[in-house]
């Protein structure tokens, strides 16, 4: 998919971000300078999306390195760890967001140059190589993802998953347009994904732009859909995976998997081996964020609801690992029992990014 920039890059000395929550009304990046803005609009959802967050808050660290006023290596030290601590804070499901800054701490923490300018550098490029990583990942799950859906699919997707949630491409989303561009005819039901739209708001505009068919759906339409066999395969991303399987992402996954289940639908999970917790044994310890009462009460500032109406919101569910067919990451798609093969994935997966470092260490 042609895309002007990336979600989340680096200019200038800032973090910069497309501003999602005004999409798909106006296109805006916004440049961040501080840690705290950067841990702000990762809170705000200026940007979302578990491997969007994970980028975003690598640069974040190295922004943090940026403007420490610290001249030795261990007052640069000591500001990364507290700017991980706010980076990490500002939201608790996504387990990209704390992977992608224990990274860039442990890199700060082991890496070769010694005066703090060149731990510096070191740390953008380190921010760099995830964001491209990410990409790349993602071209690598979009691959083996389309080899499990047919030509002239139904595919139904939750949430966004596309070039908006990554750095670029996207996960679930993007099986969809790496099949689309092997000439497979796909065609999308999006769901709308209350409280914040993200379907609405986000996919149907990726999805538009690029020529990939599709319907917008209310969410409680996808039943129905499922019934009456309009729909060949459910698949979506995921915010943090747990060892055994089970997996967490934007509230509603869990309701359109048994769905599927009882009516024979394929579901499918994609996402990079950086979602996968291995320090979670199961989807009950996985921590759930919850948001404000204004995302259920209001839709763009208007009220839907009578004044003080008691909410509660849930911003993800935990599906458990039996209603998943498949999990695809960058290293292959993953099937039950997914404790075996999601920890051969994320073994692979560590040993090519070891690789990775070695090699642009070289080059350094
Ligand atoms: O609250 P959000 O918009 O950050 O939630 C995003 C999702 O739930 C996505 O499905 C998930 O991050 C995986 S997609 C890359």
């Amino acid at each position: 998919m042609a895309r002007a920039t990336r979600t989340v890059f680096w200019e200038n000395h800032k973090v910069m971000l497309i501003d999602q929550r005004l999409l798909p009304g106006q296109f805006v990046v916004t440049g961040f300078d501080s840690v705290a803005t950067v841990a702000a609009a990762i809170r705000d959802m200026v940007v979302r999306g578990a491997p969007a967050i994970g980028a975003t808050g690598a640069y974040g660290m190295a922004l943090a390195a940026h403007v420490s006023p610290a001249t030795d290596r261990d007052g640069l030290l000591r500001d990364l760890r507290e700017a991980k601590a706010m980076l990490d804070a500002a939201r608790p499901t996504a387990v990209n967001l704390s992977w992608a800054t224990a990274r860039m701490v442990e890199l700060a923490e082991h890496t070769a140059p010694s005066n703090d300018d060149g731990l510096r550098r070191a740390l953008l490029a380190e921010a760099d190589a995830i964001a491209d990583e990410d990409v790349a990942i993602n071209r690598r799950m979009g691959f083996y993802g389309a080899e499990l859906i047919q030509d002239g699919a139904n595919v139904l997707h939750h949430c966004n998953t596309g070039a908006l949630a990554t750095v670029d491409f996207g996960t679930a989303l993007g099986v969809i347009y790496a099949c689309a561009e092997q000439g497979k005819r796909i065609h999308v039901w999006v769901d709308e994904t209350r409280p914040r739209l993200q379907g609405a708001r986000l996919t149907a505009w990726e999805l538009m732009r690029a020529g990939i068919p599709m319907h917008l759906i209310a969410d409680n339409a996808a039943g129905h859909l499922m019934r009456t066999g309009q729909v060949d395969a459910v698949i979506f991303g995921a915010d943090r995976v747990a060892a055994n399987g089970d997996v967490a992402n934007k509230i509603g996954t869990y309701k359109l998997a048994v769905v599927a289940r009882e009516n024979a639908i394929p579901v499918y999970a994609v996402a990079p081996t950086s979602t996968v917790d291995l320090d979670v044994a199961d989807g009950d310890q996985i921590p759930i964020e919850e948001r404000g009462a204004e995302e259920v009460t209001h839709i763009d500032g208007v009220v839907i609801a009578p004044l003080g109406a008691p909410v509660y919101n849930p911003a993800f569910d935990v599906t458990p690992h039996r209603y998943l067919t498949a999990i695809v990451t960058e290293e292959g798609v993953c099937y039950p029992p997914f404790d075996a093969s999601l920890r051969r994935a994320k073994v692979t997966a560590e040993a090519r990014v070891h690789e990775n470092r070695l090699q642009r260490d070289k080059k350094l």
